[in-house]
């Protein structure tokens, strides 16, 4: 059976962030043949053109991280109704040098947490229109804009009750993304 590695890129640094706490739970309802690595960005310097004929090494493993993945997935946070500057920094790095851009043709995934009632559906609309540019094919439908409450995640971190059955029509159609698109 074919394995697929997915990087999964996370929008907040936040030690307890609920996005991260997200990314590692939903990993939790993917089958045996696909794993979830989660790739730092936290350390990434602050992107300037200047450098990229000469990447700094956080830089070239985020996008060795990218190359050797077979699928992204994007757990975001919504920072002023749009995306984490942390994150945006993140693929702009991965973007470069001009004619490099290590998101190319990646297939993705995105959903996002927050406190907010409209649980980061402008930060993921933001997000989708980035990627579109970077020639990015993501998943369009279904949409998951999760505002967190008490039950989200279980008392051992997995998802709650309430939302499982949801969040695993949403990975099983994640998994059928990623297949179709390696071909
Ligand atoms: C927020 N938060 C927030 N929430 C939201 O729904 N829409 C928004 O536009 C914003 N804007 C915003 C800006 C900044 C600078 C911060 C720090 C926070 C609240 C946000 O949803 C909350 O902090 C989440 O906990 C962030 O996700 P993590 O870090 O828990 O993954």
């Amino acid at each position: 059976m074919a394995q697929y590695k997915i990087a999964v890129i996370v929008g907040s640094l936040r030690r307890d962030s609920f996005n991260r706490k997200l990314a590692t739970a939903i990993a939790e309802l993917a089958p045996p043949n696909f794993s979830f690595h989660q790739v730092e960005i936290g350390d990434l310097p602050l992107y300037n053109q200047d450098d990229d004929g000469d990447q700094a090494p956080s830089v070239k493993r985020l996008k060795a991280d990218i190359a050797g993945s077979q699928g992204l997935l994007f757990v975001t946070a919504e920072y002023n109704r749009s995306i984490p500057g942390v994150l945006k920094n993140a693929i702009d790095h991965a973007s470069r040098p001009y004619g490099q851009n290590a998101w190319a043709g990646k297939p993705a995934g995105v959903i996002g947490a927050s406190i907010g009632s409209i649980g980061t559906a402008l930060s993921q609309q933001h997000l989708r229109n980035v990627l579109a540019y970077l020639d990015v094919p993501t998943m369009a439908q279904p949409e998951v804009f999760i505002q967190v409450k008490d039950g989200l995640f279980d008392d051992a971190g997995h998802i709650g009750e309430g939302s499982r059955a949801f969040l695993q029509a949403w990975m099983d159609r994640f998994v059928d993304w990623i297949v179709r698109h390696n071909g």
